[in-house]
């Protein structure tokens, strides 16, 4: 497919849509966008996107839509919307992406994957996650802070369409990981996300500032030892042996990112808290452990959420 894939539908043109949506548009791929807000789109329709500074034209798009009724069917489709959106996104894409060769997720927390797989199966739908940090200062202003590693799981059903897909972002100008275990990368992630979000969102401090601090980087490395003993007591172990080290340096170099918790936080929207915190805690119910500190983290973003 890396070289028949002419056609990327990319659902949410937000901090990680928009990226994407830009690099696919400069490598010489079709582009459409499809978002939510009339608003946003018309925006995006009339000025692109400003990406640290760089004008991405929206000449380079093909189609920029709220309606999937005005778009052309694509090969393949990115959802990029944030977790509790993805219900009313697959709705909205349903109609071409069921037509598609390979739906492709980078979104954050385990909520999404029920959804995008009752609706396309397992076979042509490909989990993955990223290690970006991208916050979006407008509807068409972007500003990617760091990172360009994606991480594709591969399994039995879906082996030969995840390299396919891998081409496509490396051509692109992505740093393409396949992992042979689904669950391990995206436990992984929420190891991250898990601690780091609701801390940040909490202390409304970017993430570069929360691994710095000495009070919040203590709060971060206890956090992540009660997601891992969770994680190791149900035999899942982060993808690199020195994760929470990296973690820790990977936001300090962050300088400035307004993680996608506080930015929702501040922006007044739901975060992604139920998607990425409560799958940690049932797990930790199911096998009787206490999580302090997991529990609070949870408890008082759901009251910054309202
Ligand atoms: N930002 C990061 O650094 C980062 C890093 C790694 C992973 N992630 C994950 O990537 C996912 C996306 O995050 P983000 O930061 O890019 O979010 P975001 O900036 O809030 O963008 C979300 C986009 O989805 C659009 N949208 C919402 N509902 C939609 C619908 N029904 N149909 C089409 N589009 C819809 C929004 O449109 P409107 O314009 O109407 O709001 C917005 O453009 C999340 O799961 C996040 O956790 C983010």
């Amino acid at each position: 497919m890396g070289e028949v894939v002419k056609h990327i539908l990319i659902v949410g043109p937000g901090a990680i849509g928009g990226l994407m949506a830009a690099c696919f548009a400069n490598s010489g791929f079709k582009v459409d966008i499809l978002g939510k807000n009339p608003r946003h789109i018309a925006q995006i329709r009339q000025r692109g996107f400003m990406i640290n500074g760089s004008t991405v034209s929206s000449r380079k798009f093909h189609g920029i839509e709220t309606q999937v009724s005005r778009l052309s069917s694509p090969e393949l489709v990115f959802f990029c919307t944030k977790s509790y959106d993805t219900t009313r996104a697959v709705r909205n894409a349903f109609p071409l992406a069921r037509k598609a060769k390979a739906v492709v997720s980078l979104q954050n927390g385990l909520c999404h994957i029920p959804i995008l797989s009752r609706a396309f199966g397992r076979k042509k739908m490909i989990l993955g996650v990223c290690y970006i940090a991208a916050t979006r200062l407008s509807p068409t202003h972007i500003r990617h802070v760091i990172g360009h590693s994606i991480q594709l799981a591969s399994h039995a059903q879906n082996k030969r369409l995840v390299g396919e897909i891998g081409a496509v972002l490396t051509r692109s100008g992505w740093k393409v990981h396949i992992l042979p275990d689904e669950r391990r990368m995206l436990w992984t992630k929420l190891l991250l996300n898990a601690s780091a979000n609701p801390i940040a969102a909490l202390s409304q401090y970017p993430n570069d500032q929360v691994a710095k601090n000495p009070v919040l980087r203590d709060l971060l490395v206890k956090t992540m030892d009660e997601i891992l003993g969770i994680m190791r007591r149900a035999g899942i172990h982060p993808v690199s042996r020195l994760h929470k080290k990296a973690i820790v340096e990977g936001m300090e170099k962050s300088t400035g990112q307004i993680n996608s918790m506080l930015q929702d936080i501040q922006a007044g929207r739901p975060t992604e808290a139920d998607a990425i915190l409560l799958p940690v805690l049932r797990l930790a119910k199911k096998q009787g452990q206490k999580t302090p500190l997991l529990e609070n983290l949870y408890r008082f973003v759901k009251g910054l959420e309202k």
